[in-house]
C-alpha cells in the first residue's frame, strides 16, 4: 500500500499538487502525509488516550512539529490547502521514514490482537485514504490511481458464483476470534429473518437510465441527470470514469448515487431503500453455491442512521465512529470495486451524509408490496 500511495505522490502533476478546495476531497500531498502519521502516532509514538477525552504522544515525531498540520482531529479541513512545510520531497521523505519506523516497531511486537491492534488500524486507514484518493481523482477527473481495478465494477456486477472470494478482512465481530474490526462494528444486533424481499441485484446502469428518461429524476431531484452522465451526439448515455467518457454500460451497477437519488428511485418504484438489519443479512446470506448474495461492486446505501450498537464503547482512535452519531449520516454496507481486498467485506460499516454522490455507491430496493 505505501508503495503505490508514494509511486501516486511522485506521479501527482504541478497543477494537481494544489486541486481546488472542495469539502469531499484532501489535498493529496496532505491526504498521503496524513497516512504516515496516522502510523507513527499509534504505533511507533505510542498515542494513548487520557482521561479527559484528548490523545496525547509524548513521543516526539520524526517530522518535527508535523501534529499542528497532520492531526486531522486539529486542523481545520480549509486549512489543509495551505501548509507550506508540505512539499513533495518532504511528504515522500516522511512517507519512508515513517513506514520503516513502523515496521521496526512492528518486527518487535508480541503476535497477539492486542498488541497488533495499532498496527491494524494503521493499515486500515491506510487503505481507507486510499479509496478516498480513488474519489478524490473521480471527482477532479484524475486518471484512475493504480491500485484501483477498473474492471472489477463489471466483474462484480453480477451475484456471486461458486468460488468468489472477497472477504478478505480480518474481521472479528465475534469477541471470540482473532482479528480486527472498528469500535461501531463489535457487538451486532443478532440476525433476524428476513420477511422483506430483497432485489439480489443491485439497480444497474439501465434501470436508472429508464427512470431519468421518465422524467422522475428531474422531478424528485432537480437536476437533468446523475453526476458524471451526459449524452453523446447520437443521444447515446456516456458515464465519466475517472479521466475517461465512457458509454454507460447498461447491465454494470449504477454508481455515484447519493442516498436521496436512490431513495427518489425507489419510491417511484413503490419501493424503498432496505434498513442495514435487513441489508446486512441479506448480504451475508449464503446462497445454495455457498457464496454471498454480496456483490462487492459498489457501496450500498441504507435507510439507517448510522447508530452505534448495544455496549458501544469508542476505540482508541475515539474520533473514527462517535462523532458521527449525529443523526446526519447513513450507512452503507460493503465496500466498492475501488475499496482495496484487504478490507473488502459485507460487515464493513461506512457512514455517509445521505446527499454525497461522489463515493463508488449505489443500492438495491425492498419491494414491500411483495412482502410475504
Ligand atoms: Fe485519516
Amino acid at each position: 500500500m505505501r508503495g503505490e500511495l508514494r509511486a501516486f505522490v511522485c506521479g501527482l502533476t504541478e497543477a494537481q499538487l494544489t486541486p481546488p478546495i472542495i469539502e469531499t476531497i484532501n489535498p493529496p500531498l496532505w491526504e498521503a502525509a496524513h497516512v504516515a502519521w496516522f502510523a507513527e502516532w499509534w504505533c511507533v509514538r505510542d498515542a494513548y488516550n487520557t482521561d479527559s477525552g484528548d490523545t496525547r504522544a509524548d513521543r516526539p515525531s520524526l517530522w518535527d512539529g508535523c501534529d499542528a498540520f497532520l492531526n486531522s482531529n486539529t486542523i481545520a479541513h480549509a486549512a489543509r490547502w495551505s501548509v507550506p512545510q508540505l512539499t513533495r520531497a518532504a511528504t515522500l521523505d516522511y512517507l519512508d521514514r515513517s513506514l520503516a519506523a513502523t515496521l521496526e516497531r512492528l518486527d518487535c511486537a508480541e503476535p497477539t490482537d492486542d498488541a497488533l491492534c495499532p498496527f491494524r488500524l494503521a493499515m486500515f486507514h491506510e487503505a481507507m485514504h486510499l479509496e478516498a484518493i480513488a474519489w478524490c481523482a473521480q471527482t477532479l477527473a484524475w486518471p484512475m490511481p493504480a491500485w484501483v481495478d477498473g474492471s472489477a465494477i463489471a466483474r462484480h456486477a453480477a451475484p456471486p458464483t461458486d468460488g468468489f472470494v472477497v472477504q478478505t478482512r480480518l474481521l472479528n465481530v465475534d469477541t471470540t476470534a482473532t482479528g480486527f474490526c472498528f469500535d461501531n462494528e463489535r457487538n451486532p444486533p443478532p440476525p433476524k429473518p428476513i420477511t422483506t424481499p430483497l432485489s439480489s441485484a443491485l439497480v444497474s446502469n439501465a434501470q436508472y437510465a429508464q427512470f431519468v428518461e421518465s422524467g422522475a429524476f428531474e422531478a424528485t431531484v432537480r437536476a437533468a441527470h446523475p453526476r458524471y452522465w451526459r449524452r453523446s451526439s447520437d443521444g447515446a448515455w456516456q458515464q465519466r470514469r475517472f479521466d475517461q467518457w465512457v458509454a454507460l454500460a447498461p447491465d454494470e451497477p449504477v454508481v455515484h448515487i447519493s442516498a436521496l437519488e436512490a431513495e427518489a428511485f425507489a419510491v417511484h418504484h413503490g419501493g424503498r431503500l432496505p434498513t442495514e438489519p435487513e441489508l446486512a443479512r441479506w448480504l451475508t446470506l449464503p446462497s445454495p453455491n455457498g457464496a454471498t448474495a454480496w456483490h462487492g461492486a459498489v457501496w450500498e446505501w441504507t435507510l439507517s442512521d448510522f447508530a452505534p450498537y448495544e455496549n458501544f464503547k469508542p476505540d482508541r482512535y475515539r474520533e473514527y465512529s462517535a462523532p458521527w452519531f449525529d443523526g446526519q449520516h447513513r450507512v452503507l454496507r460493503g465496500a466498492s470495486f475501488a475499496t482495496l481486498n484487504v478490507m473488502h467485506h459485507p460487515n464493513y460499516r461506512n457512514f455517509f451524509q445521505p446527499q454525497r454522490g461522489d463515493v463508488f455507491a449505489g443500492f438495491r430496493v425492498v419491494d414491500e408490496s411483495a412482502q410475504n
